[in-house]
This record gives structure tokens, sequence and C-alpha cells, in this order.
């Protein structure tokens, strides 16, 4: 079963913005929860706990917007964006289908994230852990029910 997180009301919404929400927010990625601490982008949070807090060098995307390697569908809650990012990478209409980039974006609310782009070149690692939570997420929708 997928841990709960606080509801968030309006739906999952991408608004620009350069801050996130002022305490800890948890994130839900597949079957994984990680606590994201202000001031971080979300990948910041991401490669933590992929790769720990001294490794987060194994991670090989650009960080800065400009690759894609970090491209997530939110499901649940508000992130606020960055607009210092490539537009090749994610355009005006992925954005507003709920198309994001962690190394963008700072939660303002509770957050449920799905990977999109698996480009195991970058990801290594992390890679494998959301090619996991891709997987848990797939079989959480096919779950009767649902
Ligand atoms: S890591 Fe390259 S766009 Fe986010």
């Amino acid at each position: 079963m997928s841990p709960r997180l606080a509801p968030s009301t309006g739906g999952p919404r991408v608004i620009a913005g350069t801050r996130g929400a002022e305490g800890p927010v948890r994130v839900r990625i597949g079957a994984e929860v990680v606590e994201w601490r202000p001031g971080e982008t979300l990948i910041e949070t991401l490669m933590a706990h992929y790769y720990g807090r001294r490794g987060r060098g194994s991670f090989q995307g650009c960080r800065r917007g400009g690759c894609g390697a970090c491209k997530l569908r939110l499901e649940e809650g508000v992130v606020a964006l960055r607009r210092d990012h490539s537009r090749d990478v994610l355009a005006p209409e992925e954005r507003a289908c709920g198309l994001f980039l962690a190394c963008r974006a700072y939660p303002l609310t509770d957050l449920a994230v799905r990977p999109v782009a698996r480009r195991n070149l970058f990801f290594e690692r992390y890679g494998r852990a959301l090619a996991r939570a891709e997987s848990v997420s797939t079989s959480d929708r096919s779950s009767p029910g649902r």
C-alpha cells in the first residue's frame, strides 16, 4: 500500500516560483516517501535520498534545467518551478500538463510524483529507483477498485 500524504486542494499544479514551502514536506515517488527540506531543489532531495548527502556527484544530470534527465510528472500537490530552464527539455505545453524538472522545482505542499524520462546514461542508481517507482505507480493505477 502506498504511503498516504496530506491532501492538497485544487488538484496538481505547476506554478512559476523560486521558493518552496517554509517547512518540510513529504514527496511520494512510487512506494517511497522522502522528506524535502526548505531551500533545496527537489533534485537535491532525491539525490540525497538515493545517494546520501555526500554522494550527490553520482547523479550525472546537469542540475541547471538543460538536459531533461530529472523530468517528473506531478500527480498530487503544488510545485513552484523556476523559469530558468531550457524550453527544449520542458516545453510550456508539457508544463501545463503537469510535467516539471526536479532540478528547477521547489515543493509548496506534499507531493506525489512519477518519473517521465528514464535516461539511464544520467540516472544510474537514481534511474533504477525511478524505474521501480514507475512500476509501482503503474501497478497502483491498475489495481482493482482505483
Ligand atoms: S538535471 Fe538536467 S534538467 Fe534537471
